[in-house]
């Protein structure tokens, strides 16, 4: 499996893994992969702890970093919203809306020192550039080896600081022109990522993306992400002339996961058709697995979502009451909880080391591999 990507990253294996779990994150790397954490919800502290943790963990291999750098954002044209004063800003119709969910559902409030902790946070995004330079001071600080953005390209200071630091960058691309703006402010590799994909998403298939983006940001190097949890997807990504993958959803089953419990079962139960893309958990169209919360945002009565990061702190706490009480077979809670996740939801069906993923998708990547080798030899010998 041998590409550009993996002697740039130095792994033996350019299978890169986002997750916001830190033990997924080494256990990837840990397997010849590259895990990536996602560092958007963390505050520095609890970033410094990870990224500790990680690096007693890989023992010197390579991990890399995500953050969320969108260009439109609430609080923009002054650089961002203190963590703290976000929370003045929610509109009472929105509170009300989500009060309302939770009663009707009926689901258990928390206790006050919770609530004051959530409160204190401001259950936040690091968005901008006061949210996020503490983190990439902390990240800088640390052993990684590539830092990525999404939605939107990374700042011009921000490549410059991370090539001083020899540090690759890579951004998220939607669309084709989403990659030439990546391109044309010098990042290393791009990540084209289809409607399929978990998360943040746009509305281009990753079968039509990644060729398009390989051919329009060419020679920059390009990973496929959207729908790719198998060794078979990895073949179909390479020979969309992809140097690699990029996968989300396929890790929130595994063993290591911190996913709720309640939401990975539904996670495992789940078809490819249980996902939709909603703008109820961040403002902005992010695909998720489909429950009673999303379809109570779809209402023709209900308020628009507020924009990033907004929406993130208007139902911290209530993400928090349902994933508590969740675990209550037929409860309220457990019929509105969700989460971020992919079409490949479908096909993720048993819970299994993250280790596993990796070598499960390898082995299959190279029968795959060898079946297309065998039939280019026997129609080459037929003729
Ligand atoms: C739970 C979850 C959270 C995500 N959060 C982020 C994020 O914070 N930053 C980011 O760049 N991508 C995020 N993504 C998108 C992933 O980086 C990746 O592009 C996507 O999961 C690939 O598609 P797949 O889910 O089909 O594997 C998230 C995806 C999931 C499933």
């Amino acid at each position: 499996m041998r590409t550009r990507v993996s002697d740039m990253l130095g792994v033996e294996f350019p299978i890169l893994a986002f997750s916001h779990c830190r033990d997924v994150v080494a256990a990837v790397t840990n397997a010849g992969g590259f895990g990536v954490l996602g560092a958007v919800a963390h505050s520095p502290e609890q970033l410094e702890t990870d990224l500790t943790w990680i690096e007693e963990q890989v023992h010197g291999r390579p991990y890399g970093l995500d953050l969320l750098l969108p260009q439109k954002y609430a609080g923009a044209d002054e650089g961002g919203i203190d963590r703290e004063a976000v929370r003045q800003l929610l509109p009472p119709e929105q509170q009300a809306f989500v009060d309302d969910i939770l009663r009707r559902y009926g689901v258990p409030e928390i206790d006050q020192e919770t609530r004051d902790a959530i409160f204190r946070s401001g259950g936040a995004l690091s968005i901008s550039p006061k949210g996020y330079e503490p983190l990439l001071e902390i990240s800088f600080s640390h052993n990684i080896r590539l830092i990525a953005s999404a939605l939107g390209p990374p700042p011009p200071a921000l490549i410059e600081r991370a090539h001083g630091n020899d540090v690759l960058v890579a951004a998220l691309a939607g669309t084709r022109t989403h990659a030439e703006r990546h391109n044309a402010a010098g990042v290393d590799v791009i990540v084209a990522q289809g409607t399929e994909a978990g998360g943040h998403t746009g509305e281009i298939a990753t079968m039509v993306l990644v060729p398009e983006v390989v051919e329009a940001v060419k020679p920059t190097p390009v990973l496929a992400a959207g729908g790719i949890a198998t060794g078979r997807q990895i073949a179909a990504a390479m020979a969309l002339g992809a140097e690699g993958v990029w996968c989300g959803s396929v890790w929130l089953t595994t063993e290591e996961a911190e996913t709720q419990p309640a939401v990975k079962e539904k996670f495992l139960a789940a078809t490819s058709k249980d996902t939709v893309r909603s703008r109820s958990l961040t403002g902005k169209p992010a695909r998720m697995l489909r429950s009673a919360w999303t379809e109570e945002w779809e209402r023709a009565d209900a308020p628009p979502p507020l924009q990033m990061p907004l929406q993130t702190a208007l139902i911290a706490e209530a993400q928090l009451r349902i994933n508590r009480s969740a675990t209550k077979e037929g409860s309220g809670a457990q019929q509105l909880a969700n989460y971020f996740v992919g079409q490949v939801v479908g096909q993720l069906d048993r819970v299994r080391p993250a280790r596993q993923v990796v070598l499960d998708m390898v082995t299959e990547y190279a029968e795959v591999a060898q079946q297309f080798a065998d039939q280019v030899a026997e129609t080459a010998g037929a003729s």
